[in-house]
């Protein structure tokens, strides 16, 4: 495995990779790997000949710079791990690698970049179509893999390839969850003990009210979710919206769409930890 650090060295062997025929897979990253990540990296080994996993922490998708500060890197713990998986490339670019000068590049893709984080984190989209072009532009995958607990990132990121025409198909991956079902998540790690044991309820009250669902509205179904983890010292939801999972629109009926997700954030502790999570109700 290499760890790359220039565009033009990863071009180097990339472009040696694709003279010899072969599939590239691209996972993106933004570092702080867990098994989360590691189930995208599995699946690009298995589906791809060679496997480049990026691990860049973007600045410019942090609308809070307190966000960016704070948010966990460790290069080599990441390393090693991508390395037992078999991964080929390591690319793990400077800010003044990937940015020279300032991206003052506009993606708007309405409606799915204006809705729950798009409304909450403004500019937040517009810094991961920026990175994730690049990356596309750079690495010229053919597969990329995304987690699904970023229901809505995965929305944009098609959007943005549709838009841009480029040869790159998305593979959006399941969540992966702890054993008691808390999402996985870079972020976890800086939930204090007591802060992780509160966490579990959001993924608790999204299986309930999976099962709640069956027998009651769907208004009934969005005020268990918030009133119950609300109700609880240390949580506060910042959005709770149940949505077309193709659209990402608010829907007011279970039979209003053919998939109805519901995509949630929510703040954890005194920090706080803000964690998102998604349960399919339909
Ligand atoms: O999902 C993430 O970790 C990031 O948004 C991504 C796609 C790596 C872009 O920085």
């Amino acid at each position: 495995m290499e760890i790359v650090k220039s565009i033009e060295v990863l071009d180097q062997y990339l472009s040696e990779a694709r003279s010899q025929g072969k599939h590239i897979g691209l996972v993106p990253t933004m570092g702080a790997l867990h098994a989360g990540h590691a189930s995208l990296v599995k699946r690009s080994v298995s589906e791809n000949d060679v496997t480049v996993v990026s691990d860049f922490v973007n600045p410019t998708q942090f609308n809070d710079k307190r966000d960016l500060q704070t948010y966990p890197r460790d290069l080599e713990a990441d390393c090693s791990l991508l390395k037992s998986l078999g991964v080929d490339y390591v690319f793990a670019p400077s800010v003044e690698e990937m940015y020279p000068e300032p991206d003052d590049r506009q993606f708007s893709y309405p409606p799915v970049d204006t809705v729950m984080e798009g409304k909450y984190r403004p500019g937040h989209f517009n810094g991961v179509c920026q990175i994730v072009s690049k990356l596309f532009y750079i690495v010229n995958p053919d597969r990329a893999y995304f987690g699904e607990k970023d229901y809505q990132q995965i929305a944009v990121i098609k959007q943005m390839v549709k838009d841009l025409n480029l040869p790159v198909e998305i593979r959006p991956c399941p969540i992966v969850r702890e054993e008691d079902g808390l999402a996985l998540s870079s972020r976890n790690a800086l939930l204090t003990p007591e802060e992780r044991n509160l966490a579990v309820n959001i993924s608790r009250t999204l299986f309930i009210s999976k099962q709640y669902a069956k027998s009651h509205s769907l208004k009934e179904t969005h005020d268990l979710v918030v009133n119950v983890l609300n109700s609880l010292e240390g949580l506060e939801v910042q959005y709770y919206e149940i949505v077309d999972g193709e659209t990402l629109q608010p829907v007011e009926d279970w039979h209003d769409a053919a998939s109805v997700v519901g995509c949630i954030t929510v703040f954890c502790g005194s920090r706080p930890v803000r964690l998102i999570d998604n349960v399919h109700y339909i």
